[in-house]
């Protein structure tokens, strides 16, 4: 697979078959991704991979506290997802990427329990075999969080190489103390996502999601090129 192709196949996966990922290929990823750029080569990047007993026992541990608090405002927040007041183009954009993602699987706006039903998915890791959490040291700026996003990019991209598709989640904020006791993240680390990796089921209607892309020169200027 070209990487041109892998960029254009990467789309977030939202449903996953329980076929099991062999650890030999997922250390195998994680590794190769680990060539990822970091400012100063410091390689910010730390992270946990669930996978096994070990998943199953963290999705239980995860559905009683679901069951207790569904909409898990026990925990907080450790970071703002979207900042404050999000302006457009950035508000249209989500908010398209959302009724786009329903319109899917044709659930319409006004039912809320559908569309809370569905996105509770993200906390079953979409049902993908292997659960990967990205922490990074507290002391870190945007420059280090950049640098993880590049890492984390790399590992989707490999992934598809390997034929497997992933879905970032930032959801995982929303049990940030949760996550942090079961993988027993260090106080000077803290949680910023976790990443579904597994084989995408071709049949679910989410995973035919094509996200809208604003035209380059929306984004960019160009002068003397
Ligand atoms: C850092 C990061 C966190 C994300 N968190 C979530 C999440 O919690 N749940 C989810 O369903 N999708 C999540 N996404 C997926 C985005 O919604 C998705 O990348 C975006 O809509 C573009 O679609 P595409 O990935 O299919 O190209 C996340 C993506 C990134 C990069």
């Amino acid at each position: 697979m070209s990487v041109s192709e892998a960029v254009d196949t990467r789309m977030s996966a939202r449903a996953f078959t329980d076929q099991p990922v062999d650890a030999a290929l997922v250390r195998r990823i994680l590794q190769t991704a680990a060539r990822s750029p970091s400012g100063g080569n410091i390689q910010p990047w730390n992270l946990v991979v669930l996978g096994g007993d070990e998943l199953a026992r963290f999705k239980a541990l995860v559905a009683e506290k679901l069951r207790d608090d569904p909409r898990l405002e026990g925990e907080g927040h450790e970071y703002a997802v979207y900042p404050a007041g999000l302006q457009d183009p950035y508000r249209a954009r989500r908010f398209k990427c959302a009724e786009d993602m329903y319109a899917t699987m044709g659930i319409p706006r006004a039912d809320k329990a559908a569309r809370y039903a569905f996105i509770a998915g993200n906390y079953r890791f979409w049902g993908a075999p292997v659960a990967i959490f990205t922490c990074v040291d507290r002391g870190m700026g945007p420059p280090q969080w950049s640098d993880l996003g590049m890492f984390l990019q790399t590992v989707m991209l490999l992934a598809r190489e390997a034929g497997l598709h992933s879905c970032a989640q930032e959801i995982w904020t929303n049990l940030h103390r949760t996550v942090g006791d079961f993988i027993s993240i260090p106080p000077g680390q803290m949680l910023f996502c976790g990443l579904a990796l597994g084989y995408r089921d071709e049949s679910h209607p989410a995973n035919t999601l094509r996200t809208e892309r604003a035209p380059l020169e929306e984004f960019s200027s160009f002068r003397g090129l």
